[in-house]
């Protein structure tokens, strides 16, 4: 099977409720300045505004620091975390980003959409895990 088959066939296994349709091809274009550029912004991803992030401005603290990320999670960990936190803690105040189950009274413009996209998960994750950024 090529790499583009299973890629496939990952991403129809996992339309039935596991965290990323994540294919090769997503994490071999994945952007650390797309998600540094997601990261910041303060009305869809959130992030800064509950952590503060290495090579960024001043963030919130809601949430853990999330430098020194690198030294305590795996990016494996970390992706899991931010497609749906609840799985960690079910009484997270962190929203879940790549995930619509259990959510109430949603508007409908964003009915059925996921905060993040798989990309922009990727995205994300590359900047955090950049050597220059995971470690203080
Ligand atoms: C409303 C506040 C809030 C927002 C917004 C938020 N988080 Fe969090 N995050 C938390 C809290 C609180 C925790 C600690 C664990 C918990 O309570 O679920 C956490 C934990 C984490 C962790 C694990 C940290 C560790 O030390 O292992 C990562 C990684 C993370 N968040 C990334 C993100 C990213 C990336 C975004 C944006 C896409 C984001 N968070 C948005 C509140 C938030």
């Amino acid at each position: 099977m090529t790499v583009l088959g299973l890629a496939r066939v990952w991403a129809l296994v996992c339309s039935a409720g596991c965290v990323a349709a994540q294919t090769p091809e997503a994490v071999s274009l994945a952007s650390p300045e797309r998600g540094k550029a997601l990261l910041l912004q303060r009305q869809d991803s959130g992030c800064v505004l509950c952590h503060q992030v290495q090579g960024l401005p001043a963030g919130g603290a809601l949430g853990p620091s999330l430098v020194g990320l690198a030294e305590r999670s795996t990016q494996d960990q970390a992706r899991e975390r931010i497609a749906d936190a609840r799985r960690f803690n079910p009484h997270t105040i962190m929203p879940a980003y790549l995930s619509t189950e259990g959510l109430n009274k949603v508007a409908n413009p964003y009915k059925g959409q996921t905060i993040l996209t798989a990309q922009g998960l990727e995205d994300i994750l590359s900047y955090l895990f950049l050597p220059s950024k995971a470690t203080p």
